[in-house]
């Protein structure tokens, strides 16, 4: 699968949710190369902390983003490869669209965020028509608050009339997400089998699903 997590707008989640899923594919034993194609090189330094067999990560000028993906999806060598995009609408984000199988587009339950994430998405849409491929995208609330707030309900109502599609999978505010940066741990690990450790399990199932049900559809068109 081609997953990039996508968002013009900074600190939503981008980078945590792409470690934790890459990480996780790579500890179920699938081959993932990572590309951080961030100038910060956040997941670059996170890899570095406590590296995973069957997991690259690579950090990436944006002028060779075209070079890098087109060999490294045609050696072989991997299953999976996730992008991780700075938070800005620029050049790379719409080479990174075009190639991915999903978009995962993570924003907070705020105004501001859904905001910028319809903007995404209709980036999304515009590479689809040029492209006439699929992409599907779906939102991924980040940062959530455990408990039901005004916010969250405010979110979930914005979504309902924006027509966004989302993941059924949150991903609450949880210390495990953040330590990962600081240990190196992906939530897989450190919370195996429950809080941010299931949520990302979760995820995953959902992201396996949506890319499955694309697939015949790319063999129609291969
Ligand atoms: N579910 C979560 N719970 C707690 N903290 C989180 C969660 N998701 C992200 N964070 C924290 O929020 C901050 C921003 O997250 P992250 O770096 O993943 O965002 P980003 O979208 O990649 O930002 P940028 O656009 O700057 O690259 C980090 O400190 C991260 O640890
Ligand atoms: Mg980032």
């Amino acid at each position: 699968m081609i997953l990039t997590f996508a968002s013009s707008k900074g600190g939503v989640g981008k980078s945590t949710t792409c470690a934790a899923v890459a990480s996780a594919l790579a500890l179920a034993g699938e081959r993932v190369l990572l590309l951080d194609l961030d100038q910060n090189r956040t997941l670059q330094r996170w890899s570095k902390k406590a590296p995973i067999d069957g997991l690259d990560v690579s950090a990436i000028e944006p002028k060779d983003f075209g070079s890098v993906f087109r060999d490294n999806a045609n050696s072989g060598e991997y299953d999976h490869i996730c992008i991780d995009l700075p938070g800005s609408r620029e050049v790379t984000l719409f080479k990174a669209l075009a190639r991915s199988d999903l978009v995962i587009i993570p924003a907070q339950a705020s105004e501001p965020d859904l905001r910028e994430a319809l903007v995404v998405a209709g980036d999304v849409r515009d590479v689809r028509e040029t492209t006439a491929r699929q992409i599907p995208y779906r939102l991924l609330l980040t940062k959530v608050y455990p408990l039901r707030t005004r916010v969250t309900d405010f979110a979930y109502a914005e979504l309902a009339r924006l027509g966004l599609p989302l993941f059924r999978t949150a991903l609450v505010e949880r210390s495990a997400y953040r330590e990962m940066f600081l240990n190196g741990q992906p939530p897989t690990v450190s919370e195996a089998g429950k809080g941010a450790g299931l949520e990302i399990t979760n995820l995953i199932e959902e992201i396996k699903a949506i890319v499955a049900e694309q697939e015949p559809e790319l063999r129609k068109a291969g």
